[in-house]
């Protein structure tokens, strides 16, 4: 039976630490509330000009060698990120030149929190149907350079931090699905109706006259929108849906997953979940309080870390669910 594995993980973060105190110095916050609702102590920001695609661009040298493979064994890239390097090309197109393997597809997913899964479902189809073997599956964000960094902005701009998580997605032909490492499903879905609960208007056609003219910007819809309790609301309920359902779809109870390695975006969000389900504290694995919120990249951050922490090991099965900005929410379980 084709299916997909994930043969290896890879993470980078920028150099520059920001700490809880340090965003307290520029803007009317503290330490106390950021930790309090979010479990947030600490981010890192790009210090210089790099690029999404950059931080991008280590994580997946770094999972490429993990994988065992030379670069031009990769078929094809998928890159989610909501803070692309330029408004067009997408950002696998930067990414796939600075990889230097010109000539495969280069896909950009955007999908927001729910992009790293999003993506890895696309993948998972073109490796089950046969069409490619090994593609490189990336989220990457450089949020600091989109952030409103002054009391307007506080609400979004305490929660989120730079960096990028890949895997290699690998073709396996499995024999006993019950034991065999790889991916058992994946659901997506999103709802459009609440789009305008988080996101970031400018630049965009759907600006009354210019992409992003005088009167946008003067206004900061270029900045992110966020409506909080909204967005909390749902997560706390779409998150353990779409969670449900991939156990469902195989035979799964939570009793039977070996570590959950869910979206971060609140530690109180990933907290009601585990209550909800029972899933005893160390089967969750957070990053939110080193890394904060890195979007499409939180996922592939959390695998690797749990990799490298000796939490995620060979064999184990898996459950990762994401909810966000669209709304969009997701769920996958894989073996690993
Ligand atoms: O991954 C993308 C998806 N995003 C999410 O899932 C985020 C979901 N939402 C949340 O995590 C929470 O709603 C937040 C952490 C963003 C906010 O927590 P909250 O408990 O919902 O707080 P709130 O928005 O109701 O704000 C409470 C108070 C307000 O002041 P008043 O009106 O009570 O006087 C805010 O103005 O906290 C104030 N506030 C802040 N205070 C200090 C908002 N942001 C800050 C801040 N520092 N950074």
């Amino acid at each position: 039976m084709l299916r997909s594995r994930i043969l290896s993980t890879g993470m980078h973060v920028p150099e520059g630490l920001v700490t809880n105190h340090d965003l307290a110095r520029i803007m009317d916050t503290s330490d106390e509330w950021i930790r309090q609702r979010t479990g947030i102590e600490q981010r890192y920001w790009v210090k210089g000009n790099e690029a999404t695609s950059d931080l991008a661009l280590r994580a997946s040298e770094i999972a490429i060698e993990r994988a065992g493979l030379q670069k031009h064994q990769i078929e094809m890239i998928i890159l989610a990120t909501l803070s692309p390097d330029h408004e067009f090309p997408g950002t696998a197109c930067f990414l796939q030149k600075k990889l230097g393997i010109p000539g495969i597809p280069a896909l950009d997913v955007r999908q927001q929190c729910t992009g790293f899964l999003y993506s890895l479902s696309i993948a998972d189809q073109f490796i089950r149907n046969g069409v490619y073997r090994n593609i490189l599956v990336v989220g990457a964000e450089v949020h600091s350079k989109g952030l409103e960094k002054n009391d307007r902005g506080r609400d979004v701009t305490v929660l989120f931090g730079d960096g990028a998580g890949a895997v290699v997605l690998g073709a396996v032909d499995i024999r006993d699905p019950k034991s065999e490492p790889h991916i058992l499903s994946t659901h997506l879905h999103a709802d459009g109706a609440f789009a305008e609960e988080l996101w970031t208007p400018a630049p965009g056609t759907g600006n009354s006259s210019e992409r992003v003219g005088a009167s946008e910007l003067e206004n900061g819809l270029h900045w992110p929108k966020m409506n909080g309790k909204t967005v909390f609301m749902h997560a706390v309920k779409r998150m353990p849906e779409a969670l449900i359902e991939g156990l469902k779809a195989n035979g799964l109870t939570p009793s039977d997953i070996d570590l959950f390695v869910f979206h971060q975006a609140n530690l109180r969000i990933n907290d009601m979940i585990a209550k909800q389900f029972e899933i005893p504290e160390e089967k969750v694995f957070n990053t939110i309080q080193k890394f904060a919120n890195t979007t499409a990249a939180t996922i592939p951050i959390g695998l690797d870390e749990a990799v490298r922490t000796g939490k995620l090991k060979k064999g184990m099965l898996v459950a990762s669910a994401a909810f966000g900005s669209g709304f969009t929410w997701a769920s996958a379980i894989y073996r690993f």
